[in-house]
């Protein structure tokens, strides 16, 4: 499978889910699906979707500031209502909410003005269509789902034919998306609810390139998506291909304002360098009001984030994953022609920088965000056994994450034999 180059590239992308579950702040989708909230009350969200201050120009504006390269924003989760005025259903916002009108558009339009490539979230199950919970699939991993009634049919009640109308729908609304939209990406959830054979998840794959060649699909189509995508942590051996990692700003993905608990710009720094460190993006959620408005909250961690990359960036654009970990106490990123060595120093900078491990000569070592040119020198050593690289401190650091540049004399190699004797 051949990736779009601009995926790796991007490094950061931001998440938005974005529905009525934001009117009275509870959980998208899963709250009536777990009891938390009666359908019936769940649904009556639609009549206060206002979208009133949604100004999707100012979110793009925002998001191009983060340094994100593109968004996701949630086209239908898995209550099955749609943000755009799709034919193949009256559960969407155009037509059952005061918003009353497509959503979608003006997203793509104002995030693409910005340069931002655009992806959409769509939920391959539907706990709201009629035909969906027709089929049986168990999962003894997932032993919640197997008697839930939004998702299957009592034993003995399967209905192919009712899962065919299902499928019918489910690529109906697909390509109406793929040909009303023109999405770079489209970022699937919710497939662990059937087995690949019965969503027909290769054929799907087949179909939607026939639409659009160069579409990037996520991995939630059991093995025929492009990129894997782990959640909510980084993952501490990074996973073999394209990845990235979506994680969120609080402990919710849509608007909860209960919820206080936001990450810290610090932390966020912290997260986006293990990340392209480890040669993935992250993808960062965001949950706008059911007016459209991101919250002051949320929006100060972009900026912050954003501002930490422009100091940085020649250590997050146009790079891939650094050093494997245990060269340097911390992330690192490449330069792409790998001559270039950025180590991101997350924790406090003491007596010096250490990096084992390294064949190369060192031609000349800064600090990033400043220039200014750190000795460095190397101690140590035997035979195949390089010495330890130490750099000298900045005399300025960077509060979150400091940024050193190691020009070295060639591609950078590395040593991880046992050593000698
Ligand atoms: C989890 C949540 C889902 C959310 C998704 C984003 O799977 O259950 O609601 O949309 O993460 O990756």
């Amino acid at each position: 499978m051949t990736m779009q180059p601009w995926f790796a590239d991007a490094k950061l992308g931001i998440f938005l889910h974005w529905g009525v579950y934001a009117v009275d702040g509870v959980a998208e989708s899963w709250s009536f699906y777990g009891g938390d909230v009666p359908y019936d009350r769940y649904m009556a969200q639609l009549d206060r979707f206002t979208a009133t201050d949604y100004d999707p120009d100012a979110w793009a504006r925002l998001f191009a500031r983060s340094g994100a390269r593109y968004t996701v924003l949630t086209a239908k989760h898995h209550d099955g209502v749609a943000l755009w005025d799709t034919r193949h259903s009256d559960l969407n916002v155009a037509e059952r909410t005061p918003a009353g009108r497509d959503l979608l558009a003006p997203y793509t339009e104002a995030m693409r003005r910005q340069g931002l490539k655009v992806g959409l979230y769509f939920s391959h199950l539907d706990w709201s269509h009629p035909d969906y919970a027709s089929l049986r699939h168990e999962d003894p991993t997932r032993p919640w789902m197997t008697d839930n009634p939004y998702t299957m049919p009592p034993q003995g009640q399967e209905d192919p034919e009712r899962w065919e109308r299902f499928l019918a729908f489910h690529r109906g609304q697909l390509s109406e998306l793929v040909t009303g939209y023109e999405p770079d990406l489209l970022w699937f959830d919710g497939q662990w609810e059937r087995t690949e054979r019965q969503w027909r998840m290769r054929e799907l794959r087949e179909e939607l390139l026939a639409l659009k060649g160069d579409m990037i699909l996520n991995g939630r189509m059991h093995g025929h998506g492009d990129y894997t995508t782990p959640e909510q942590g980084v993952p501490i051996t990074p996973p073999d291909g394209p990845w990235e990692l979506c994680y969120t700003l609080n402990n919710n993905w849509g608007h909860n304002p209960q919820d206080r608990d936001h990450k810290p710009v610090s932390l966020l720094v912290r997260t986006f360098a293990e990340t392209i460190g480890g040669g993935g993006n992250l993808l960062l959620g965001v949950g706008p009001t059911a007016e459209g408005a991101i919250t002051p909250e949320q929006a100060s961690r972009l900026e912050g984030l954003g501002a930490w990359i422009r100091r940085n960036k020649d250590a997050v654009y146009g790079t891939v994953a650094g050093l494997p970990l245990g060269h340097h106490y911390g992330p690192s990123t490449l330069s792409k022609d790998r001559r270039t060595l950025y180590l991101h120093c997350v924790d406090g900078l003491r007596d010096f920088v250490a990096v084992r491990g390294l064949v190369n000569q060192v031609k000349r070592v800064t600090a990033l965000a400043t220039g200014e040119v750190l000795a460095h020198r190397t101690l140590g050593g035997f035979k195949e056994v390089p010495g330890v690289l130490l750099i000298e401190p900045p005399a300025e650091t960077d509060r979150y994450v400091t940024v050193l540049a190691v020009e070295l004399d060639g591609e950078a190699e590395l040593y991880r034999g046992g050593g000698c004797g």
